[in-house]
This record gives C-alpha cells, structure tokens and sequence, in this order.
C-alpha cells in the first residue's frame, strides 16, 4: 500500500520532499558511505531542489557523498531550457560542493539509443549488474506518465533493459528514461505531484484499476523499497472518489 502525504501547498510539499532528500542522505551516508539519488525533471520538483542549496538544508550533508542520476531526460543538449540537467543544475547543483565526477548526466545531446546504452553502462559501473538507487524522486503528468514512460508507448514494458530510448508521439520527441524494471529496484522512491489539473489522474493512479498502458506510474512497484507519494492538496481533491 502506497504511502500517502498531503500538504497544504507546493511550498510545505516542497519542504516535506526536501527533508525526505537530507534524511534519507543522512541515513544512507552514515551507514553506506555514499548516497544515490535519481531526480524527477519537470516543474514540481525545482522548489525543493531550491532548498537543498539553501543555507538550512546544505550544511546538514557532506555532498561529496551523493550522487546524482536522474530518472529521465529529454534529447536536447545540457544547456537547453528544456533540459532536466539544466533545471536541476540551476536549481541547486551549481551552488553545491558536488565534485562533477558525482553528477551522472543522461547526455540527450546524443542519438538516444547511444545514450541510453552509455548511461546504462554508467549504471553498472557504479552499482553492477542492478542499479539500487537510495531515493528515486518522480513526478507524474495529468496523463498519469512518470519519468519518460508514457502511456501507450514502448519503454513500458521493457522487461530487459536499465535504461531506454522511448518516443513520445504526443510530443514529437524522443526521449531517455530509466525503465519500471530499475526504478522498482529502488530502495525508496517518492512521487512528487502538484496542482488540481492532476487530481482526477492521480485518483486513477493509486485507486483505480490497474491499467499500466493508460496510466504508466501504475508500474511503480518498489520490489523491496518503500514508495511514498508526496502530494498537495490540489492534487488531493479527487482521491479516494
Ligand atoms: C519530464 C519528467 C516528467 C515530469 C512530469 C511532471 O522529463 O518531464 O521527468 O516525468 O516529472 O511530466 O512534470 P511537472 O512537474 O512539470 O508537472
């Protein structure tokens, strides 16, 4: 049963998701050594990234420790507006002590299918042949898709790879994303979701049938990890209906 937090707003939702980041990093350091974390691109997520590089939640972390992935990644280069590395990077990473061989890049400048392959072998390079990240953060569209895995498209149901390229016809576009098969390894993985324009879908998501084709953050099931979802009131308005 998934876990499920509602705040007020997208500020006390962005400061719950940021004390999740610090505890969780804490905890993970102190017992591992190191930290993993795959970030969410999109909107939601910026505020909380905000936080991090604030004086209040900085210094509570040796940042040499963590490592930063990230879920998934449009097929534009690093600098571009649309960019997930260029969100997060302005958000908080440029202001941190974070060495750059600690920042694991999807690079969407590159042909998605060589990208896909590179970052997978990023992956196993850092954590072997299964890639347990400490905290997956994730958003979820009004069209229940998270990370690049939309509806109807053919990184869903990928049963044998890490990572993948996936085209999104809705958007023209291709994409890079890690597939339900790595997020699910995950040991903790948030949901992040904002704004009353997600409520009806987020009701679908978590208590309606299951229809992972129609609505792909359905395929979230952490195998041995927790999932929490991490959601404001807006988004609250139709659950449970
Ligand atoms: C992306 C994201 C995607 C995002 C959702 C929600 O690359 O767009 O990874 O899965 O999290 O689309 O986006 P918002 O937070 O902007 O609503």
């Amino acid at each position: 049963m998934a876990n499920i937090s509602i705040f007020t707003d997208i500020q006390t939702l962005s400061q719950a998701v940021a004390n999740l980041f610090i505890d969780n990093a804490i905890l993970t350091i102190e017992t591992k050594g190191r930290f993993s974390v795959a970030l969410a691109g999109g909107s939601t997520p910026q505020e909380s990234y905000e936080l991090l590089a604030s004086e209040k939640y900085s210094k509570l972390i040796n940042w040499s420790q963590v490592y930063i992935f990230w879920g998934d990644e449009r097929c534009v280069p690093p600098d571009h507006i649309e960019s997930n590395y260029y969100m997060a990077w302005e958000a908080f990473l440029k202001y941190l002590p974070i060495p750059t061989t600690n920042i694991y890049r999807m690079e969407g400048e590159r042909d998605p299918w060589e990208a896909a392959q590179r970052y997978q072998d990023k992956l196993m390079d850092f954590f072997g042949e299964i890639p347990r990240f400490d905290l997956i953060l994730l958003g979820m569209g009004n069209d229940g898709h998270t990370a690049s895995l939309f509806p109807g498209t053919k990184a869903l149901f990928d049963s044998k790879v890490m990572v993948t390229a996936n085209y999104i016809e809705k958007l023209s576009s291709w994409r890079i994303t890690l597939t339900p098969l790595a997020i699910n390894q995950a040991s903790r993985i948030a949901f992040i979701v904002s704004g009353e324009n997600k409520a009806s879908t987020l009701n679908k998501v978590i208590h309606g049938k299951y229809k992972p084709d129609i609505y792909p953050s359905q395929l979230i099931k952490p195998v041995h990890g927790k999932l929490n979802w991490y959601i404001d009131k807006n988004a609250a308005t139709h659950l449970h209906e």
